[in-house]
């Protein structure tokens, strides 16, 4: 048995889902731990595309398990809208998805607090976080507040969930008419309804995943962890608090799925071959130019589940090396290298100046990231189609350079490089 985690390095959409489905070939267990529907996987496969929010990539092969741990929440209509949309693709996830029983259950009155934070505070002094309005921050508060807050398996108990329910949404109208009294009161008979409905689909895929976990390693199965988001979105590690509500990096798999992370083998850190990032939040290296453009038109840089264009930047290695340190990550999958090809030179942000320092650590307070501006190592593009490409050396010499600027400045060696959205367009590192 063994245990590998796939992670992502930078501010998310670093094509995991790509990734995962490669490393799905050798492991019987796939597993998120963290985050919802807040996340988008994308995975192309004999030129279907196949789109991925909660459901784990893995799905997509025979006898796999695929598992949504208790880190993540589940928002239940858009889990049956995923397995439909799912089904009508040709894959039925039938026995195989497997949802943990203690996952906390997004709600109604979730998407109306995060609707008007968000509103909110893009009107007072803070900026808005930008979030993805799937309404995970408020669920993840409500878990950790405990209270207001209702897991998965307890939908199982209709007149105990009803009770429950009653009150939560009694004092959520409450608070949330309080705060903005323009806002509409929730009904919590018609919540109840629904989520009756919801649960009696949905049921039959809901478990104790912990134990079936447990059960899974001592009979010698290969788990694959799938994180979601990226490691500068961890709610504890990341740029906080332009961050997502959940432990986005490695120290999330623990707490999310019940498995303890000595089991964890290998770390694999996915980087895209330039950096992005969607919503507020400081980010050294964005370009505000034509290459920035180009970027986002060729790397077709638009959210998976919210459709906003994504701020586009050159390779951040300050933050990468940050990242790749807090994970302990074995090997890179470098991905999206294609998608530079058409540029004639390339900038990798080797250190930042911070008040006319030099400095090469990636700073755990934004006030001083705000001020951060980049220095840059300056690399020769290849202006060359590589997408066919199948093995390292075939790559042009100054693809390679590039690669290897980057591992020696993150210190870790390659596994992966990515040069096109199809399975085939991979070149393993051997
Ligand atoms: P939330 O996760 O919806 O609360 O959003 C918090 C921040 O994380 C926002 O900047 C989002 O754009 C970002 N975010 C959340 N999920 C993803 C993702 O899967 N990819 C990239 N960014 C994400």
């Amino acid at each position: 048995m063994s245990a590998t985690c796939v992670i992502g390095l930078q501010w998310g959409d670093e094509a995991k889902g790509k990734i995962v489905d490669w490393l799905t070939q050798d492991h019987d267990v796939i597993i998120r731990y963290n985050g919802g529907s807040n996340a988008g996987h994308t995975v192309v496969k004999e030129q279907k595309t196949y789109k991925f929010s909660l459901v784990p990539t893995g799905i997509l092969w025979p006898n796999r398990v695929a598992v949504l741990g208790c880190g993540v929440v589940i928002h239940p209509k858009a889990l049956i809208q995923e397995i439909d949309s799912l089904k009508s693709n040709g894959c039925n996830p039938g026995s195989s998805l497997k949802i943990s029983d203690r996952a906390h259950v997004i709600f109604p009155y979730h998407f109306q607090e995060e609707q008007l934070a968000e509103q909110a505070s893009s009107r007072g002094q803070q900026e808005a976080i930008g979030t993805t309005l799937r309404g995970i921050g408020p669920c993840y508060a409500d878990k950790v507040g405990r209270r207001h807050a209702i897991r998965l398996g307890e939908l199982a108990n209709p007149q105990r969930f009803h009770d429950r329910l009653v009150e939560i949404v009694e004092f959520k109208n409450r608070y949330i008419q309080a705060v903005w009294p323009e806002s509409q009161a929730l009904n919590p008979e018609a919540i109840f309804e629904e989520y009756c409905d919801y649960f009696s689909t949905i049921e039959p895929y809901v478990t104790d995943t912990t134990a079936l976990l447990h059960q899974l390693w001592d009979s010698g199965k290969n788990f694959l962890f799938e994180g979601a988001q990226g490691s500068l979105l961890d709610i504890d590690h990341g740029t906080y608090p332009y961050v997502t509500s959940s432990n986005s990096s490695v120290g999330g798999i623990a707490s999310g799925t019940g498995i303890p992370e000595r089991n964890i083998d290998e770390c694999i850190g996915i980087i895209k071959a330039y950096t992005t990032r969607v919503g507020g939040g400081p980010f050294p290296t964005e370009l505000h130019d034509s290459t920035g453009d180009l970027i986002r038109k060729t790397g077709k840089e638009f959210g998976t589940v919210t459709g906003r264009p994504r701020r586009c930047g050159w390779f951040d290695a300050v933050a990468a090396r940050y990242t790749t340190k807090l994970n302990g990550v074995d090997a890179l999958s470098v991905m999206l290298l294609d998608v530079l090809s058409e540029l004639d030179e390339l900038k990798i942000c080797t250190a930042y100046e911070y008040e006319g320092n030099r400095i090469e650590q990636f700073p755990g307070s934004i006030d001083v990231l705000e001020k951060c501006t980049p220095v840059y190592q300056t690399l020769p593009g290849w202006r060359k189609d590589i997408q066919d490409i199948r093995t390292l050396t075939d790559l042009p010499s100054e693809a390679r350079r590039y690669l290897d600027t980057i591992t020696a400045c993150l210190e870790t060696p390659l596994k992966l490089v990515s040069v096109g959205p199809d399975r085939k367009q991979t070149i393993p590192i051997v």
